[in-house]
């Protein structure tokens, strides 16, 4: 897991593996949220890290997912997700979606658009 205290930077393109995950947590002047982000080669997806179902997190160690075949799954109750979608495939909250959040790669860092 990394944080992030630099406004709009969340994190090197590195510290997230290749088809893997990590958390970021982001300060905000609402008390700071913690962000999903999910690599695919060069390009980056982020979702809230909440799921739709009771509003827990998705990780079951921070910054550590359940995460096979671009499914995503909630450490919780075991939802399941689209990685690149957000949308839920099965579980307590099936057809829900995750809450994404646009974010951009540049020279080799992931920042908030
Ligand atoms: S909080 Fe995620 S499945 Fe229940």
């Amino acid at each position: 897991m990394v944080e992030t205290t630099t406004a709009g930077r969340l994190c090197r393109l590195d510290d997230i593996p290749d088809g893997g995950a990590t958390a970021v947590e982001v300060d905000s002047p609402s008390g700071g949220f913690s962000l999903i982000l999910l690599r695919d080669g060069e390009a980056v997806r982020a979702f809230h890290n909440e799921c739709p179902h009771a509003g827990r997190r998705l990780d079951w160690a921070p910054g550590k997912f359940l995460l096979k075949d671009r499914v995503l799954v909630c450490a919780a109750h075991g939802a399941s997700f689209d990685a690149g979608s957000g949308a839920c495939l099965g579980g307590p909250c099936r057809g829900a979606c995750l809450a994404g959040l646009p974010v951009r790669v540049e020279d080799g860092e992931v920042k908030l658009r």
